[in-house]
């Protein structure tokens, strides 16, 4: 079995920017998020849906969240990637690393969508991106917490190769202050590598690549 520490080293997301072809043929960047995203973050934030953004952790409509978001990412511990598409962001992803302690080998992955812009592989697509973030810190778990109802992140993450499960009822507050069950899926970084490697095999990520 491979360990997640011989996972060869990806090429860095600092300098790289990356071309993706999806589903639909329309062209998108992937890179890291850069400190001068703060406005184009701030627009992308704003501009989703009321359900797409109820579930989310802090109010991403009051801007300062979104500057304490970008300067967060600065510090080592957390990992953003943008997707950006004819200069504005049409998907964001995030990987918080523990970093120390009894949770040094775990790393929470987060992603989000715009909603014209959903199931074209795009949450794939972030995903291997963090998977590989992850690996460059020697991350060994890779965690998602959701709330209940965001059925699609929990089947994309199911698809993705999530294969445990824990559930704390009414745990976390949503934005409108509705306590909601919380959802905490779980993943051996080893695992999600050997079942992207599969779909590659299989044809379904080179589509996106
Ligand atoms: C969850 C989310 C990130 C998925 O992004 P996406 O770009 O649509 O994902 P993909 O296109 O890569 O989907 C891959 C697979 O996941 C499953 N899936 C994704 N969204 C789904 C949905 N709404 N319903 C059912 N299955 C879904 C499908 O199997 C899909 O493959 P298919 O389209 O070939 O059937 C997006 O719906 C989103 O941003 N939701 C709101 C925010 C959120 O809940 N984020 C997760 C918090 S960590």
């Amino acid at each position: 079995m491979m360990d997640a520490s011989t996972v060869p080293p990806p090429a860095s997301l600092d300098t790289i920017e990356k071309q993706v072809t999806l589903k639909d043929g329309r062209k998108v960047t992937v890179r890291r998020m850069h400190a001068d995203d703060v406005e184009r973050s701030y627009r992308f934030f704003c501009a989703l849906p009321t359900e797409d953004r109820k579930y989310l952790r802090v109010d991403v409509t009051r801007r300062e969240m979104v500057e304490r978001r970008t300067t967060e990412a600065d510090d080592g511990r957390v990992e953003r990637v943008v997707v950006v598409h004819d200069g504005g962001i049409v998907a964001d992803g995030a990987l918080e690393l523990e970093g120390h302690g009894w949770g040094d080998k775990v790393a929470e992955v987060r992603i989000i969508v715009a909603r014209d812009w959903q199931r074209l592989g795009l949450g794939s697509v972030v995903a291997r991106e963090l998977f590989h973030r992850a690996s460059q810190h020697r991350a060994v778990r890779i965690v998602a917490r959701l709330m209940r109802p965001q059925e699609g992140a929990h089947r994309i993450f199911r698809r993705l190769g999530f294969n445990e499960e824990f559930l704390i009822p009414e745990h976390v507050r949503d934005q409108d202050g509705v306590w909601q069950d919380l959802i905490i899926m779980r993943c051996p970084l080893e695992d999600l590598w050997r079942d992207m490697e599969r779909k590659l095999a299989d044809g379904d990520w080179l589509r996106h690549r």
